[in-house]
């Protein structure tokens, strides 16, 4: 939800560029997903899905198997209601539509172009260019793919369309592990872009 001059509002008041919930919703996912990947990268450890490549133990969570799971297991009701109530804020505010469309191929090619050669402006913080449109609904769709592919392998007994949409046990693991691999690769360059616009840090935390 754009701020919309309110009836009374005195014209020069602050605009809200990020609604509370939006950002309610951001750090209570980013915490999710810190905790998410941590601990997966311990369970992954116990049973590693590509033979050779195990993550050094100090960056994980959990301490073992067991301890990991359960933070994996608590982590991921907070993943799943936090992403569901967003999703369902984002769909009936209208939000969706009006921060992330339209969106186009030629209009990500083009202000890819304009940001490599340092010409993309950030003068005005509510619009999201097409770059960040097209990185946001991806990382949304990323964390939609590691929720179902996570579910198949927690509960392939039980959702078998599932595991065999999938490919199987072992291709759900492949896919849950891709997706984490693709959401560490959008964390490195969220964070690398939020420090070249240091401002946009303040809207995610007081909102304008
Ligand atoms: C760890 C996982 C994270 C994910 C998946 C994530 C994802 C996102 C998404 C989807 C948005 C757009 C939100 C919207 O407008 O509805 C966003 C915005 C933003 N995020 Fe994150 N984020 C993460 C972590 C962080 C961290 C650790 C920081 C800061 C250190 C951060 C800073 C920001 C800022 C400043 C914005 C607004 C950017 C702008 O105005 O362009 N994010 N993030």
């Amino acid at each position: 939800m754009n701020a919309i001059p309110q009836a009374g509002a005195s014209p020069d008041a602050p605009r809200t560029i990020q609604p509370a919930w939006v950002r309610i919703a951001h750090w209570l996912n980013a915490v999710a997903v810190v905790l998410m990947m941590l601990s997966g990268w311990r369970i992954y450890d116990a049973s590693p899905v590509f033979p050779g490549l195990t993550i050094p133990t100090g960056i994980t969570l959990g301490g073992w198997l067991g301890g990991a799971l359960q933070w994996h297991f608590a982590a991921m009701w907070l993943l799943f209601f936090n992403a569901l109530f967003y999703l369902a804020m984002n769909l009936v505010t209208g939000r969706m539509r009006s921060k992330f469309f339209p969106l186009s191929p030629r209009a990500i090619l083009h202000d890819l172009g304009e940001a490599l050669k340092g010409h993309l402006s950030h003068a005005d913080p509510s619009r999201y260019n097409a770059v960040q449109r097209f990185a946001y609904l991806f990382v949304m769709l990323d964390i939609a793919v590691l929720i179902v592919s996570g579910l198949a392998i927690w509960k392939s007994v039980q959702f078998p369309v599932l595991r065999e949409l999938m490919g199987g046990y072992d291709s759900a693991r492949v896919v849950h592990f891709c997706a984490m691999a693709l959401l560490a690769g959008f964390i490195v360059v969220h964070l690398a872009m939020v420090a070249l616009v240091p401002r946009s840090l303040l809207t995610m935390i007081r909102g304008r």
